[in-house]
């Protein structure tokens, strides 16, 4: 446990009452029933703390020169933070579908799955990264069809996703027209599912080309995973899972031939239609097991959008009525919409915003305000503006607002960075004796004294939008205290090395937050 926790919960121990961190005392607790005053008499305070009565409120203060030098030694460490939770994760993230463009929708899942890796990481976890994605439907027997009659090689091999969903909406235009033309998308996807060559050969082609436009994005923003695996691998497992509902007698078959389940308190699911194929919700089950087997973790996280809540409702529940006891060892991550200021940025095609457009744009915009560092600050603003969020609030893009130096956002934290960086690499550190110390100092302190738990509640609350604000709130203090206290300049010896160790060790702190957010230290700023 960390030196601040301790001490923590050495003060509840000896109070009786819930101590919280506060920002007019290092700690603070609200007393119910009794008067503070009669509190405090029969307590007896460990000697790092001194006691104000506030109306209800009991502050404590520490008393810094007992307990600062322990607190300095440990925030400087270079794991500082970092634990051994030891458990074996698989997360799946990101997830698109094959031959669609990655949406804004994609991107925030995306950026959120490469923090949550991160944090596990850092929180001592294994974590096993996957990406689901979407490549079975009926869509690709309409896919398929509308490519041979009106696709062009040249073109789809140029630019593939374009070309796929050029072919793909003159088919929704021309079936308008011409009713057969439905009829023979689903006997093109029967002839796929039963392994028709030419069908399987381009549907392949369409999942190889669509996986490197993906790919290319996830090389941008850093996105990594350890196994790509598609929908449709888990359609035969699928059936198995439906015999075994079925034999549980958990499946029961209605009116119209398809198998469906029901749940005491979710709305009723079908899991297999009445032509003998599977659905989603079978597909995602046999996934869950098959990695049950494959991985054995303890958790599984999933990062999927919000309109699929009940999907996942549903698919925990049938885990638990298969009697899979780690059903309740899995999560449905979900996060709110992204949306752009209206007429600030126009869409190619109706309301989808494509993933590739906000990336490009940030960039652009970056360049436009720093040519040198203009990738490192556009991706960080571009993760900081979505991370900053709590995941399931909405988010609306704010494009002069995300790049500013100074404010919420990314950038402004490069900019503490690099300047923190700035002030103790010149100078030469020796040890000093622990000096009389400012309002500033203190606050410096207590904020990077409460990193670790700040982290280890953004993992286990999914939230990494509480080490932004942490990483935020961290580089006001430090700046306010640059601007107001000298460092370099302070002839007093032990005061001056005592605060070139506070620097650096802010910015310890700082370019371990980035990294959980995916931010980079650039050089200079
Ligand atoms: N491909 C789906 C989509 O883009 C998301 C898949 C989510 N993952 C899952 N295991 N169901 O909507």
């Amino acid at each position: 446990m960390y030196l601040w926790e301790k001490l923590r919960k050495d003060l509840e121990k000896v109070v009786g009452l819930e101590i919280k961190d506060s920002d007019f005392g290092d700690f603070t607790a609200k007393s119910f029933n009794k008067k503070p005053k009669t509190i405090l008499k029969k307590v007896k305070l460990p000697v790092w703390v001194t006691s104000e009565i506030k109306g209800s409120y009991i502050n404590f203060h520490i008393n810094w020169s007992k307990m600062g030098q322990k607190i300095i030694d440990e925030v400087q460490k270079k794991d500082y933070g970092k634990q051994k939770q030891g458990k074996n994760i698989l997360l799946e993230y990101s997830s698109p579908n094959i031959a669609k463009p990655m949406h804004v929708g994609h991107l925030r899942n995306t950026i959120l799955g490469i923090s949550f890796v991160k944090i596990f990481e850092f929180l001592g976890n294994k974590v096993r990264k996957v990406n689901w994605y979407g490549d079975t439907g009926t869509q690709f027997g309409k896919l398929i069809l509308a490519y041979k009659l009106w696709g062009n090689e040249f073109e789809l091999l140029k630019n593939p996703t374009k070309e796929m969903m050029r072919v793909y909406v003159k088919f929704h235009q021309e079936s308008k027209k011409n009713e057969s033309l439905e009829d023979n998308a689903r006997e093109v996807y029967k002839g796929l599912e039963e392994g028709n060559k030419e069908f399987t050969k381009l549907w392949k082609k369409f999942t190889k080309l669509s996986l490197k436009e993906f790919k290319r994005i996830y090389k941008i923003l850093n996105a990594e995973f350890d196994n790509y695996d598609g929908e449709s691998k888990y359609s035969d497992m699928g059936k198995d899972i439906i015999e075994k509902l079925k034999k549980k007698k958990l499946a029961k078959k209605g009116e119209d031939g398809a198998w469906i389940v029901n749940f005491d308190n979710l709305s009723t699911t079908i899991i297999q239609k009445k032509d003998g194929t599977t659905l989603y919700l079978t597909r995602d089950v046999a996934t869950a097991i098959d990695r049950k087997k494959e991985y054995g973790f303890d958790r599984m996280i999933y990062v999927v959008g919000p309109e699929q809540i009940l999907h996942f409702k549903q698919l925990f529940k049938t885990l638990e009525l298969l009697g899979l006891k780690w059903a309740k060892e899995c999560y449905h991550v979900y996060y709110g919409y992204v949306s752009l200021p209206e007429g600030k940025m126009s869409t190619r095609e109706g309301k989808v915003i494509f993933a590739e457009d906000v990336i490009n744009e940030s960039l652009e915009r970056a360049k436009k305000i720093n040519k040198k560092v203009a990738k490192e600050v556009g991706l960080s603003a571009l993760n900081y503006s979505i991370l900053k969020v709590e995941p399931k609030r909405d988010i609306i893009f704010n494009w002069d607002e995300m790049l500013r130096l100074k404010g919420n956002t990314g950038p402004y934290l490069q900019y503490s960075a690099v300047r923190a960086k700035h002030i103790f690499e010149k100078a030469k550190i020796s040890d000093f004796k622990w000096p009389e110390i400012e309002e500033e100092e203190k606050k410096l302190l207590r904020k990077m004294a409460q990193f670790p738990q700040i982290v280890e509640n953004a993992g286990d609350q999914f939230k990494p939008n509480l080490i932004a604000n942490y990483a935020h709130e961290l580089a006001e203090i430090f700046n306010s205290f640059y601007e107001k206290i000298p460092v370099l300049k302070e002839v007093h010896k032990d005061k001056r090395n005592f605060r070139l160790v506070l620097v650096k060790s802010v910015h310890n702190i700082l370019e371990k937050a980035m990294f959980l957010l995916n931010i980079q230290v650039p050089e200079k700023m």
